[in-house]
């Protein structure tokens, strides 16, 4: 099996959208391996995100990631689970994010966009590895 890290951000558990968003990977056929509630503080965020570390949307990204418990999964398929995932989120910026992905259908805004995925099969380890490391 394949696997790949999500995290449903706060704005889609403030929303209640948590099941609707892991709803679409089980019917589209992926499986849930872990999944937790967290509450993800700085320090961890700045980890996971430190490609973006000092660009310009940083704060807005690490004061929106933390202000409330997200949750974070892990999904598993037959293979290249993160590019199916990608696809199924959409583009980042949801107002130009494709009808038919999660956030196409369902945000407006580019830093509450509903939904993480990793974006290679090396972030993909490295993810599942930071946010699970007993997996
Ligand atoms: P993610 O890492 O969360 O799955 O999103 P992504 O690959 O589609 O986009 P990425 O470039 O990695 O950006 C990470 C997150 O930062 C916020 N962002 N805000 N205001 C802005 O210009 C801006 N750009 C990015 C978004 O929450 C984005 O998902
Ligand atoms: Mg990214």
């Amino acid at each position: 099996m394949d696997r790949t890290l999500v995290i449903c951000k706060p704005d889609a558990v403030e929303r209640g959208l948590v099941g609707e968003i892991l709803g679409r990977f089980e019917r589209k056929g992926l499986r849930l391996a872990a999944v937790e509630l967290r509450a993800l503080d700085s320090d961890l965020l700045a980890r996971h995100y430190s490609e973006h570390v000092g660009k310009p949307f940083y704060h807005d990204l690490v004061a929106f990631m933390s202000r409330s418990p997200a949750l974070v999964a892990v999904v598993e398929g037959p293979e290249d689970t993160w590019r199916v995932v990608r696809a199924m989120m959409g583009a980042t910026n949801p107002m130009k994010a494709d009808p038919g992905t999660i956030r196409g259908d369902l945000g407006t805004e580019v830093t509450e966009n509903l939904v993480h995925g990793s974006d290679s099969a090396d972030s993909a380890q490295r993810e599942i590895g930071l946010f699970f490391p007993d997996l």
